[in-house]
């Protein structure tokens, strides 16, 4: 089995333990498999191989825990009192094809689900304390949720690059930054190693919601699998509202240079193996 397939089974089986509603089950399941990227997981596996580590079933445990919070953000992000949105991966998005309180509540189960499920793996105490702690940094009201809010309080006003960076890094960078930064945990790397791989972590994150702005604009319905041109009529504070699309791509593909050179001198300096992790950095770039 591929990394992907190894992944959806591991969500799948958290989920067989018999249902306590047939519907909320059903709903997570839904957008679940609705076939994302799955970019957050498989920079966690190609990381930890990274470091020359054997992946077992643990470690796609600790992926699948990471892409559940990401979709329920998807679920919460798409609501009618958020963005609005009536698809999201190809098809109707959660509320659309449910209902609104079905919806929140799939969001909520799959932002609590992830800690137990890293409970459930056989990776040491210490580590499955840190990795818990540091999805909570990432994912809460100092990570993903507060970036949210930021985001939409950011509607209709004139913010600064200031402000949107603050709000990229936290709605998008502090979750992408996660799976380099656990890599390195589960790896038992220094301190030291562990700043470079936030470091990289972040870089890659606010420049994937650069990215992701710049396809708003550009991209079809049939590349997105949701509705383009959604952050004009939000009036959403992006980077192509501020500094335009040439600005946006030079920035997006400023960022992964300064990623991939960090990466070169862990290789350099600690036999890092980056070979597959400058795969994915480089499908990410765009250009105009
Ligand atoms: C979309 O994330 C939302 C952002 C944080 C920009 P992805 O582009 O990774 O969405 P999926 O998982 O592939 O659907
Ligand atoms: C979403 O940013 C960030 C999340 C935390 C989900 P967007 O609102 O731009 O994501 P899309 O474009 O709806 O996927
Ligand atoms: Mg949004
Ligand atoms: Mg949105
Ligand atoms: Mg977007």
């Amino acid at each position: 089995m591929v990394k992907r397939e190894k992944l959806d089974a591991a969500l799948a089986k958290f989920y067989e333990q018999g249902p306590v509603s047939n519907r909320l089950q059903e709903a997570i399941l839904y957008s679940i498999h609705a076939g994302g990227k799955r970019i957050r997981p498989l920079i966690l596996l190609e990381t930890l191989e990274g470091f020359g580590i054997t992946l077992k079933e643990s470690h796609y445990q600790v992926a699948a825990a990471l892409e559940m919070v990401h979709t329920g953000s998807l679920i919460h992000d798409d609501l009618p009192a958020m963005d609005d949105d009536d698809y999201r991966r190809g098809r109707l998005t959660n509320h659309k094809q449910f209902d609104e309180a079905t919806a929140i509540l799939a969001g909520d189960s799959l932002f609590l689900d992830p800690y137990g499920l890293i409970t459930q793996t056989d990776l040491k105490s210490e580590t499955i304390v840190a990795l818990i702690a540091e999805l909570s940094q990432a994912a809460g009201t100092f990570g993903m949720v507060g970036g949210q809010m930021l985001d939409i309080e950011g509607e209709e006003q004139a913010l600064t690059l200031e402000q949107v960076y603050a709000i990229h890094s936290h709605k998008t960078g502090k979750l992408l930054a996660f799976p380099f930064k656990a890599a390195g945990i589960i790896a038992e790397q220094d301190s030291d190693i562990l700043a470079k791989l936030e470091k990289v972590g972040l870089l890659v994150g606010t420049s994937f919601q650069v990215r992701d702005d710049i396809l708003d604009l550009t991209a079809s319905f049939a590349d997105l699998g949701k509705t383009p041109q959604k952050d004009l009529t939000a009036q959403k504070a992006t980077y192509p509202s501020l500094l335009g699309l040439d600005e946006s791509y030079r920035i997006l593909n400023d960022s992964l240079d300064r990623a991939e050179v960090i990466f070169q001198k862990l290789k350099a300096d600690k036999g890092f193996i980056p070979d597959k992790i400058l795969e994915i950095l480089e499908r990410l770039r765009l250009y105009a």
